[in-house]
């Protein structure tokens, strides 16, 4: 993680996981905005996660987000957070133990204006 929006070292971190054949799952729950070498935190490890609770860069009243490039993480992720059930028109069948982990539209809404205005609050953080 990246205390305060300072990336941690991540070539160091990476350099560790790779020697012992680690997977990085990378909390960027405080580094909205945050480059380590010219690339944003939260895409260096398999997974980053990102806050968007009130104390946090931008906030949408609570929840957060998850970075991967790995699309059936994200698929089973996204399944995971969304109560686990199977596709169907009027049957509740759930396949594994889910969660009702949905941003709920409002929330989204306040967090795309919160983006629109991410350059400023990280000029009054910094
Ligand atoms: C580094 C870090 N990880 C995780 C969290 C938890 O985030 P949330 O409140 O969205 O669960 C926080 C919040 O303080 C944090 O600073």
């Amino acid at each position: 993680m990246h205390t305060f929006g300072h990336p941690s070292d991540i070539d160091g971190l990476m350099a560790v996981a790779r020697d012992f054949n680690l997977i990085v799952v990378e909390d960027a729950a405080e580094s909205l905005g945050s480059y380590y070498q010219g690339q944003h935190t939260g895409t260096f490890g398999l997974m980053g996660t990102f806050s968007f609770n009130g104390n946090k860069t931008i906030t949408t009243g609570g929840g957060g987000a998850i970075l991967t490039n790995d699309l059936e993480l994200a698929r089973h992720a996204k399944h995971l957070t969304t109560t686990a059930k199977q596709p169907h028109a009027w049957e509740y069948r759930h396949d594994e133990i889910g969660y009702n982990y949905r941003m709920p539209n409002i929330n989204a809404a306040l967090g795309c204006a919160q983006l629109e205005q991410l350059p400023y609050m990280l000029v009054a953080k910094r």
